[in-house]
This record gives structure tokens, C-alpha cells and sequence, in this order.
């Protein structure tokens, strides 16, 4: 199975960060967003990995993932030459997948457990399609899922205005080579892009297995201010305390983490909260 991790895209809800950034890059817990998605795929065993990337913002991010060593992938850097959707980008990568299955990350998403449970899955009940749902206050906001009492998916709509359910997709998808038809069948939606979502209905249209499962520990798309800040609170939290720099004259409360060669003095810090390597505080 191959791995297509979208990076680029406007990034345009996450302004002014993005003004200077590609929105994957924006760091959580001191570390890009970005690299959470590559490391789950190489924990799934997925190391081929095509990376999306912008004109704009792509040289930045071949830069913050360099070989891949690090994260334990072999990257392939593809350029979309224009943000028309989420179904153009995994047309756009195509010939990288050439015919093998696919599971396609949207490089702006963090998902706690990560995707290896979702592709073992995939891989027991080979359906033409797996997705990820999660429960959401605001599913007007996402693509919804309209499911019956089975589970089974009736049918799949891009922000609606009237959501069917309060089932988000996960950017996370699996897909097999009947993709391929699929993105190639669907026309722009009403935001001129051609959405994914649109692909993965075109699918359930012609009988093909759509399966979904539900995510079971926290999902976060960090596409809003608001979203980053619950993210960066949600990893932080879950940070295991740790002082590894020298702390002096402070009073420590709550989860922290505090990085080597770091200097922590008369100072007052209420966790989560995580400083990097080599800062002075005083
Ligand atoms: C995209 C998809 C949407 C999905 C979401 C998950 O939305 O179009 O179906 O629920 O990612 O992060 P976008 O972030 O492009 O608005």
C-alpha cells in the first residue's frame, strides 16, 4: 500500500500564520503537524509515500521532511499546480499509486491512535473503500456521513447545510485501484473543486464496498485557530512529564515538559505545557 499525504493548499482559514507557512508545517507541541501523519503511515508499515505539495509552499516543505529518515519514509514529492480539491490532488498523484492500493492523509489532521488499526482492517475485509468517521459538534463544517441503523452508509454529502448525521469524514481514506474511475467521473462541486467526497459517493452510486469505521480516541482537522488551539492542548496533555533541562527557583504545576540544555528560573509554569530544547526562561 502506498501513502498520499496532501501539503498543500491555501491554508487560507489559518490566516495570518499561513501568510508565512504552509498550514501543515504549523508546529504542535514544537513539532510540525505534518510529521504526526508521515510517522503514523510508517507505524502502519506504509513507506512509500507521494507528498503533495504547492508551487508556493512546496520547497518548504521538502525541506521539513528532507529524505524521510527521520520519519521513517521514503518520500515523493508531487506538485499540484492548482488547489482544485481533494480528488484533483489524488488524480494529481495518480501515476505515483499506479494501480496499488492507497490510503490518502490530509496532512492538516492529527488522529490519536494513528491508522494502523484502519489499515489492518482494510487489509482483513478488502472493501473498495474504508473511511473514518468521528462525532462532531459542527458537522456542517466537514463532510457528513448518513448512516442506518447497521452502520451501513447510505450516503456521503460535503458540508451540508442540513447535516444528515453528526458523523464527520476523517481525512483519512483507503482506497483500491477502483478509485481511479471514480475521480475521474466526478465534476467541481459548487466551490469549483473536485471533492473527495464526491469520488467516494460516485463509488456507493456504482456498488462498490464502502466500509467506515468509527475513530475511537480523539481526531482533530486543525484547519481554524480555534481547532490548532484544542490540538495543541489535546498533545500537550498528553505528553508524559518530563524535565530534562536544569530548573531553578520555580514552581512547576500540572504536566510539563522541558527539553535539554533548557533553563527554567524564578519562573511559574502551570502544565500541559512543553518548552523546547535549549531555551532560557527567567
Ligand atoms: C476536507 C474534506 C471533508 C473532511 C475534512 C476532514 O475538508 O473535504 O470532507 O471532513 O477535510 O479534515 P476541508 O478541510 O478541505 O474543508
Amino acid at each position: 500500500m502506498k501513502g498520499v499525504v496532501l501539503a498543500g493548499g491555501t491554508g487560507s482559514r489559518l490566516r495570518p500564520i499561513t501568510f508565512s507557512m504552509a498550514k501543515q508545517l504549523v508546529t504542535v507541541a514544537n513539532k510540525p503537524i505534518l510529521h504526526y501523519g508521515l510517522e503514523d503511515l510508517a507505524e502502519a508499515g506504509i513507506t512509500e509515500v507521494g507528498i503533495v505539495i504547492s508551487p508556493q509552499t512546496g520547497d518548504e516543505v521538502r525541506a521539513a521532511v528532507g529524505d524521510g529518515s527521520t520519519l521513517g519514509i521514503s518520500p515523493t514529492f508531487i506538485v499540484q499546480d492548482e488547489p482544485l480539491g481533494l480528488a484533483h490532488a489524488l488524480k494529481t498523484a495518480l501515476p505515483f499509486v499506479d494501480g496499488d492500493d492507497c490510503l490518502m492523509y490530509l496532512g492538516d489532521n492529527l488522529v490519536k491512535d494513528g491508522v494502523r488499526d484502519v489499515v489492518t482492517d482494510f487489509q482483513e475485509h478488502r472493501p473498495n473503500c474504508q473511511i473514518m468517521l468521528s462525532p462532531v459538534p459542527n458537522p456542517e463544517s466537514f463532510g457528513v456521513a448518513d448512516v442506518d441503523a447497521d452502520g451501513q452508509i447510505i450516503r456521503l454529502v460535503e458540508k451540508p447545510t442540513v447535516p444528515p448525521s453528526d458523523l464527520a469524514l476523517v481525512g483519512v481514506y483507503l482506497f483500491d485501484a477502483s478509485i481511479v474511475d471514480a475521480v475521474d467521473a466526478i465534476r467541481p462541486s459548487a466551490r469549483g473543486e473536485l471533492e473527495i467526497t464526491d469520488a467516494i459517493q460516485h463509488l456507493i452510486d456504482t456498488k462498490r464496498t464502502v466500509r467506515a469505521s468509527i475513530v475511537k480516541d480523539w481526531w482533530k482537522d486543525t484547519g481554524t485557530k480555534d481547532d490548532l488551539l484544542h490540538a495543541q492542548a489535546l498533545v500537550i496533555s498528553e505528553l508524559a512529564h518530563n524535565i530534562d533541562g536544569e530548573v531553578i527557583d520555580t514552581r512547576i504545576r500540572g504536566s510539563v515538559h522541558v527539553g535539554e540544555g533548557s533553563r527554567i528560573v524564578d519562573s511559574d509554569i502551570t502544565g500541559p505545557a512543553v518548552i523546547g530544547d535549549g531555551v532560557t526562561l527567567n
